[in-house]
């Protein structure tokens, strides 16, 4: 029995990262739920189908599309004669697990990263109501969940399971026994929930109910089917547009598509948006690993850049002048980015950009103004740290851009200046060419500022061609590999760079602690002299960025000074220097150097995770996207 798969998924499926290898079980048990105390809170992935394929088959392929997201169980519910749920700790199932579940039209399913309770197949979602008349999965965390559970055990509710979600199901159903109406009940309970949530409820009616209030939601639809998930990517190829779900908003299908606002129970008018991810072929091409390839990708993202035409930054040039402050802010990578931006924005564009990472407790909240303008780069436009920030600054009317990847997210929701990168799907948990494409974007905005625009596309388009020839020349891989088995082995590696490369170092330290579990530590060449000296003996390994620029002195001398007591220099620039023990070239970009210089730096890092045996798409601890805080 065949069935039809929605196009592009059989390619994608044969293509998944090896999530579940034998070495990443391992890591997974190693994941903790908590270090030291501090909740290590990730993120889920929700998915629902209504239409007329079989539900468990698409729900199943939609669950693989957001597997890179992260988790250690995965379920599916459909609702045949009665709702029937398969779920499991581990890796998502093949077709056959799907298969054994009967067929249907409508189900809902959930891929897990535990918080609350332990990585278990009666943890994993969807949980059933007691009555077994509706399933709910849950992504997020409910942070007042144990006074909530006390309540309902005094009114004399049995809980199966350690989960927080379980907590929602019994308040769904207290809720219940007075309205009557599923839908008024899951409003009503919502409501009581504190923290950042999405939920999604399959009925024994038929129904499909989601509610989110800060995990994401978007719903995709085409003439026949209607998709319900965390991000577009997991139901791109076949859906045509997009209703994006804002927090404090419920949906639900009943035979036609009706958004709520939760507080007020109101029906609301919502807009249908044209995706144009239907090319978001999510499948590794011949790569080993989705990294590699999205390294590859690269000159493709700079292009993207070029080619978006200048009128996307005509209103934009003009707040960003008027602006009284000028800020940008990240997270992680896209944290880095931030400060590259701002610091293309400082010397190109003469504006006084300054960066914030979005971890910091933001002190400025309270100089934040109506004359300000937050510039936010972000992959998937969720990252709870920054949300948060750029909501209260959205309350006190600053202006915000963002610069996502991720069609329908939060953060193009909430701006007022929606910038996307066209980079197309980037799965590896560690961001390469978004960051690459985010960079660029922001040297862009800095010569266009100056109104020298055109400059700015020319240098691109070289820098594109540059970039390609190099990741073209094996010779490039080979010495980098070579470089890698070499570095694999250390306890410690340092990285120093100044001016335009003090945040590619920052980022070259990313990314060898994300893909090697090795500690990395990025210097300001200037600063060495003040600490990181004590550091320098024989045989440390340093790499060092030098271009052609006012800071190139500066660094050779701290080159110099580590080189005296000892180190092995690994010099990454356009000409060579007496002092490096290895030298990677880099072809010479000149004002875009920055740039390509990240590419041996991503390489170094993928080269050494695969050196050392690790799932470099998925690294351990860490998720592609963080749409929750920290938690105690
Ligand atoms: C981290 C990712 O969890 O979040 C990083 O591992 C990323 O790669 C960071 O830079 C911020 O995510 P985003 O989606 O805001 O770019």
């Amino acid at each position: 029995m065949s069935f039809l798969l929605p196009v592009g998924i059989t390619s994608y499926q044969a293509e998944l990262p090896k999530v579940f290898s034998s070495n990443s079980i391992g890591c997974l048990s190693a994941i903790p739920t908590s270090i030291n105390g501090r909740r290590w809170i990730n993120i889920c992935g929700i998915f629902g189908y209504i239409g007329k394929q079989n539900a468990s088959e698409v729900v199943l392929a939609g669950l693989k599309r957001l597997e890179y997201r992260g988790y250690d169980s995965w379920g599916i519910a459909i609702l045949a004669d009665q709702i029937k749920i398969n779920k499991k700790v581990g890796a998502i199932g093949d077709l056959n697990q799907a298969l054994n579940l009967p067929k249907s039209s409508i189900g809902v399913g959930h891929t897990r990263w535990a918080t609350h309770g332990g990585v278990t197949d009666i943890n994993a979602h969807p949980h059933f109501s007691t009555d077994k008349s509706f399933c709910l999965a849950q992504n997020g965390i409910v942070e007042n969940y144990q006074k909530l559970k006390d309540d309902l055990l005094k009114k004399g509710y049995k809980f199966q399971t350690e989960t927080d979600t379980e907590v929602i199901v019994r308040l769904i159903e207290e809720k219940l026994k007075k309205t009557r109406d599923l839908k008024e009940a899951v409003r009503q309970a919502f409501l009581e929930l504190s923290g950042r949530n999405t939920v999604i409820i399959l009925t024994k009616y038929g129904r499909i109910i989601a509610a989110r209030n800060g995990s994401p939601l978007v719903v995709g639809v085409n003439n026949k089917e209607i998709f319900f998930s965390s991000d577009t990517l997991s139901f791109a190829p076949f859906a045509d547009k997009i209703v994006v779900i804002d927090n404090g908003q419920m949906v639900y299908y009943n035979g036609k598509l009706n958004v709520i606002d939760i507080k007020s129970g109101k029906s609301l008018p919502y807009r249908l948006e044209k995706i144009d991810f239907h090319s978001s072929k999510v499948d590794k091409e011949g790569y080993d690993h989705f990294m590699l390839k999205e390294i590859h990708e690269s000159p493709y993202v700079i292009n993207q850049i070029v080619n978006r035409a200048e009128s996307q930054f005509e209103n934009f040039i003009k707040a960003v002048k008027q602006a009284k402050n000028v800020y940008t802010i990240g997270s992680g990578t896209a944290g880095v980015a931030a400060s590259q931006i701002a610091f293309y924005l400082r010397v190109f564009a003469k504006i006084k950009a300054q960066s914030v990472i979005g971890a910091d407790i933001f002190e400025y909240y309270d100089l934040l103004s109506k004359d300000d303008l937050i510039i936010a780069p972000s992959q998937s436009g969720e990252t709870a740290d920054v949300l948060e920030v750029l909501e209260i600054a959205k309350k006190r009317k600053v202006k915000i851009a963002s610069l996502v990847n991720m069609p329908g997210s939060t953060m193009t929701r909430m701006s007022d200046f929606r910038f996307m990168s066209f980079a197309g799907p980037e799965i590896c948990v560690m961001s390469t060419k978004v960051f690459t494409s985010q960079i660029a974007w922001g040297y862009l905005l800095g010569k266009v500022i100056s109104g020298k625009g055109k400059v700015g596309r020319e240098n691109l388009k070289i820098l594109s061609q540059e970039m390609e020839r190099y990741l073209d020349a094996q010779s490039n891989h080979e010495l980098i590999k070579k470089l890698a088995k070499r570095l694999g082995k250390s306890k410690d590696i340092f990285l120093l760079g100044k001016y335009q490369n003090f945040n590619i170092i920052k980022e070259g330290m990313i990314k060898i602690i994300e893909g090697s579990y090795i500690h990395a530590h990025g210097i300001p060449a200037g600063d060495l002299k003040h600490y990181a000296i004590t550091l320098m003996e024989k045989g440390v390994p340093v790499v060092v960025v030098v271009s052609e620029d006012v800071a190139k002195g500066d660094v050779l001398n701290a080159v110099n000074q580590v080189k005296a007591r000892g180190a092995t220099v690994i010099g990454i620039s356009s000409t060579s220097h007496p002092s490096f023990d290895h030298y990677i070239p880099v072809p010479n970009t000149g004002e875009t150097q920055a740039i390509m210089n990240i590419i041996p730096l991503q390489l170094l890092a993928y080269y050494m995770a695969v050196e050392l045996g690790h799932n470099v798409d998925k690294p351990r601890n860490i998720a592609k996207s963080v749409t929750v805080k920290y938690y105690n």
